[in-house]
């Protein structure tokens, strides 16, 4: 697949991986973008990603075995080094074709995730957003998961941008009781991001921070601000204050967490959904901080996941505007990643075709 025909956004970074899911020495494979991948962790630790097909009988490399930094094909024994070129053919006189490559890929560990780059341009590190709050707390204030699941990945960056969901499909744990949906939310297009903004007042406040308020059970003001930026990373900051001193709410002055949300697909049919959360609150407990990871992954898992799953089966396509959908106003937010995201894939298509 190249930037002509792709219906992703190539040039850009997409999480392949939790960094903890990549482990020692261990050869492990992930599709990602319909392409199989093989990744693995060097002696120094840095990881590595090769397509994960021998250019010689297509085997799969991830059934072989590594030696030392290097992956030796299970099928006929080719070796290849780190960066994808063979360097050890055991047949005859042991001729090594200058074909003998396999594509590797550029790759980033930051902020506990393995990112890749799966287009041909150049890959630009200063086109990752900064997420560093997730590791700059104690370690027991953080946790990460992931979920895969059989739904387009655009479907997920809907969900997130349209939190009014949020009153009619969440259990207790999550639940802004009906609050979101009246309001508008404020949207803010700016260059290669889209913002949401909701502020409301609940009783009881949102369970997940309930406790952690000086009067639990009594009013609260909340917020909730969600930004995408491409090709379908979403930084969710969500918090709750008693404190009627409190001008503008964000995470410092507030009960709050943050949250990072990215599903990178798989194919059209199939996304990997990655979730990060940290909080500012009771930040090294660390069996509050399972039991509460635990609970937003379920919330995923068991109310967003199947409803995802379910609409994707109903679109039966991944041209969701080719479904004349009727909008409501909390489409505001989704409508605009989904338009802003299309543009983008289109101009990366026109300018390989110019290339
Ligand atoms: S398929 Fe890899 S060496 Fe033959
Ligand atoms: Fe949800």
């Amino acid at each position: 697949m190249n930037e002509n025909n792709s219906p992703y956004l190539l040039n850009a970074w997409y999480v392949a991986a939790l960094s903890k899911e990549l482990d020692g020495q261990a050869l492990f494979k992930r599709t990602l973008l319909d392409t199989p991948v093989v990744f693995y962790r060097k002696a120094d630790n840095c990881p590595v990603a090769l397509l994960d097909r021998c250019p010689h009988r297509f085997a799969p490399l991830s059934m072989g075995h590594r030696d030392g930094d290097d992956i030796v094909c299970p099928y006929h024994g080719l070796k290849f080094d780190c960066s994808g070129k063979c360097n050890h053919n055991p047949h005859g006189p042991g001729t090594i074709s200058p074909r003998a490559i396999v594509r590797s890929f550029p790759l980033l560990e930051r902020y506990g995730f393995i990112w890749i780059w799966m287009g041909s341009g150049p890959a630009d590190e200063s086109t990752l957003p900064d997420y560093s709050e997730l590791v700059s707390g104690h370690r027991n204030s953080v946790g990460y998961t992931y979920m895969p699941r059989p739904c387009h990945y655009e479907l997920i960056s809907d969900n997130v941008m349209d939190l009014s969901h949020v009153d009619h499909l969440h259990g207790e744990i999550i639940t802004t009781r009906g609050n979101l949906s009246p309001m508008m939310p404020n949207v803010v297009e700016s260059q290669g991001e889209v913002a949401v903004r909701w502020e409301w007042e609940q009783t009881p406040p949102i369970m997940i921070f309930n406790d952690f308020l000086p009067t639990p059970g009594e009013v609260a003001r909340h917020f909730v601000e969600v930004t995408w930026s491409a090709p379908a990373h979403l930084l969710l900051v969500i918090g709750a204050t008693q404190d009627e001193s409190v001008d503008e709410l964000n995470y410092e002055n507030t009960t709050a967490q943050y949250d990072f949300h990215t599903s990178t697909p798989e194919s059209k049919d199939r996304t990997h959904y990655f979730f990060a959360t940290r909080r500012n609150h009771n930040e090294e407990d660390a069996e509050f901080n399972e039991v509460k990871l635990q609970g937003m992954h379920d919330a995923f898992d068991f109310e967003d996941g199947p409803m995802l799953d379910a609409v994707h089966l109903q679109m039966g396509t991944d041209d969701f505007f080719s479904l004349n959908p009727i909008f409501i106003s909390s489409d505001a937010g989704p409508v605009r990643v989904r338009k802003m995201l299309k543009k983008m894939i289109e101009s990366e298509r026109e300018g390989a075709e110019t290339a």
